[in-house]
């Protein structure tokens, strides 16, 4: 399929087959760590990313042969998010998501991941910790994004006020969406402690990728609507220069023709 290229509110656009825009997304990652082999990098987890670290995976382990190109021994990885009291070892825990998806497939430093702590004393010790381990790393060189139906990203979810790394009360439809990961609605855990919105907009390079009509509505929103926290993506319009926005069609489907 061909990629087509737009630009909605300052924002870089690029629409194509879910495959493509995978690689897109993944050389940007590549790129980063080409770049600056130490470079800190922020992902999320859940189904629109599984092309980008598959693509990711697969240009590391082509290359692996001859020695990693680029090694990842330096690069500072966090996960955006994790469920509060969900610890890292369950395997619905996001600390186990990104090992599945990611770490465990290239030589990311166990010592160079960070994760919320779900296990912390207290949750503001959890927020604290994360803040000064991104602080430590010199700040988010490039973060990865999906967004939820609502807008949400991390577990900024629509209409609270914008914060750092905080703990979220999850929207009734984020856990209904993220149920298909357990066996009942009522296992889905309630709370995560998520990087804010103040946090992520702070990282220097921004990409986020949406698949399927579910994300349609968010994706104009965000895209087309004013900048305001009832679509927490739509804040990306304040850092429009530093992110790229990749679209299957489906999600681009309910954004104006150019
Ligand atoms: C999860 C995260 C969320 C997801 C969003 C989309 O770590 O940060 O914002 O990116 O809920 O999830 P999927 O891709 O499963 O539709």
């Amino acid at each position: 399929m061909t990629v087509s290229e737009r630009t909605y509110s300052g924002i870089r656009v690029i629409i194509g087959d879910a495959d493509t825009i995978a690689q897109i997304a993944g050389r940007r990652i590549i790129e980063a760590v080409k770049a600056a082999p130490d470079v800190a990098l922020a992902f999320p987890t859940g189904s629109s990313p599984e092309g980008v670290y598959a693509n990711i995976i697969s240009s590391y382990r082509r290359r692996a042969a001859s020695g990693p190109d680029p090694s990842w021994s330096q690069v500072r990885c966090f996960n955006l998010d994790e469920y509060w009291r969900l610890p890292p070892w369950h395997p619905q825990s996001y600390a186990c998501y990104m090992r599945t998806h990611l770490y465990d497939w290239v030589d990311v430093m166990p010592n160079n991941i960070f994760y919320p702590d779900s296990l912390a004393p207290t949750a503001e010790e959890a927020c604290e910790s994360f803040e000064s381990q991104i602080a430590a790393c010199g700040g988010i060189e490039h973060v990865l994004l999906g967004i939820g139906a609502n807008g949400h990203i991390g577990f900024n979810e629509a209409g609270l006020p914008r914060s750092r790394t905080h703990i979220a009360d999850l929207a009734t439809s984020t856990i209904l969406a993220n149920s298909r990961f357990f066996e009942t609605v009522d296992a889905v855990p309630k709370q995560a402690i998520t990087a804010g919105l103040d946090t992520i907009l702070e990282a220097r390079a921004v990409t986020l990728i949406a698949l399927g009509s579910t994300k349609a509505s968010a994706v104009r929103q965000m895209l087309t609507g004013p900048p305001d926290v009832a679509c927490p993506a739509s804040l990306l319009q304040e850092v429009a220069d530093r992110c790229l926005v990749c679209l299957d069609p489906d999600a681009a489907g309910l954004l104006p023709e150019q």
